[in-house]
């Protein structure tokens, strides 16, 4: 309160403070964590710590009605913040696998994606996707795409170092079936692949390697093949052509929780909190 009136933060006495060291304020909190996990084995003890660690605490605010979201992470790592969410919120209808999303805006004037506009997904959350996790991914980041990157009709790629069976790998197979789990499964989506990077975003080679494809060379959403492939993609991207980079927006999720990285600066929180509010509008419609 004090640093709050030294930061002239008059609104602050309208905000709700829940210590997590109050004992009798986490009661309540503890009971539903333990009703929500006890049939993984916790006790009453464990669900009291786990409803004084802030990132459950905040989790289970969300949980009771009592908050629209959560965001974390400026002082946790994103396996932390994301494990607390799991646990806690759980997955949309429909999503079993939760994925992190990043929306991408190249510099003014870039020709690819919707006027400079990308949703790059999965690049926080699953190491090593399944088929029917990408398929997942995909249908998730189409709805990230549609609702907070203003994408008005996202094309979505499904990326690999193959197009439409140019080379034959493992890896291959695994993102042929997803393409064909997320075609058959989410028939609104506008999906293909696989292709390679440059058939998604080039007309003239995806023309070439994908010819008749409604994605191949006008792609504004990609899903990447693996976590190695999407976190390091949205960091190059990010870097070497100076776009902005902003998530990772967890999306699969029935209600809003948020990561920070721990190297954010205030202007992210804000910008994370907006997000955090757009997504709890659109969840609770
Ligand atoms: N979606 C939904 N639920 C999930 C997911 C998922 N993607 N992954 C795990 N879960 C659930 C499990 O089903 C399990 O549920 P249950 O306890 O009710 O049975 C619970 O979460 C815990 O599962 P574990 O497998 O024990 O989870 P684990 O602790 O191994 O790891 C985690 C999950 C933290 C997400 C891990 O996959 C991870 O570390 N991912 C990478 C995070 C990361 O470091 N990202 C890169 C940095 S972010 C950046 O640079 C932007």
């Amino acid at each position: 309160m004090a640093k709050a009136n030294e930061l002239n933060l008059t609104h602050i006495g309208e905000a709700r403070i829940v210590n997590p060291n109050d004992d009798n304020a986490i009661q309540k909190y503890a009971e539903l964590f333990y009703e929500l996990r006890k049939a993984k084995g916790i006790t009453m003890e464990d669900a009291k710590k786990k409803a004084k660690d802030p990132l459950y605490l905040g989790c289970l605010l969300v949980k009771s009605g009592e908050a629209d979201g959560q965001v974390a992470g400026a002082a946790n790592s994103t396996g932390n913040v994301l494990r607390a969410a799991f646990q806690v919120i759980k997955t949309a209808p429909g999503i079993s696998a939760v994925s992190g999303a990043f929306i991408m805006q190249l510099p003014e004037g870039s020709p690819y994606g919707h006027n400079g506009i990308f949703v790059f997904a999965d690049c926080a959350a699953i190491p090593a996707p399944t088929a029917s996790e990408l398929a997942q991914i995909a249908v998730s980041a189409n709805r990230t795409a549609k609702q907070l990157a203003c994408i008005p009709e996202p094309k979505v790629a499904m990326l690999s170092f193959s197009t439409k069976g140019s080379a034959k790998h493992d890896n291959v197979t695994k993102v042929q079936e997803a393409v064909a789990l997320a075609k058959e499964n989410y028939p609104e989506l506008l999906v293909d692949g696989e292709m390679q990077l440059d058939a998604a975003l080039d007309m003239t080679t995806g023309q070439s390697k994908a010819p008749g494809s409604p994605v191949a060379g006008q792609a504004n959403t990609l899903i990447f093949p693996s976590l190695e492939a999407g976190n390091i993609g949205y960091k190059l991207v990010q870097r070497l052509a100076r776009a902005g980079a902003y998530g990772p927006v967890l999306q699969g999720l029935s209600m809003p929780v948020n990561d920070l990285s721990r190297g954010c600066f205030a202007e992210d929180i804000v910008g994370t909190v907006a997000i955090t509010a757009v997504q709890a509008q659109n969840a609770s419609k």
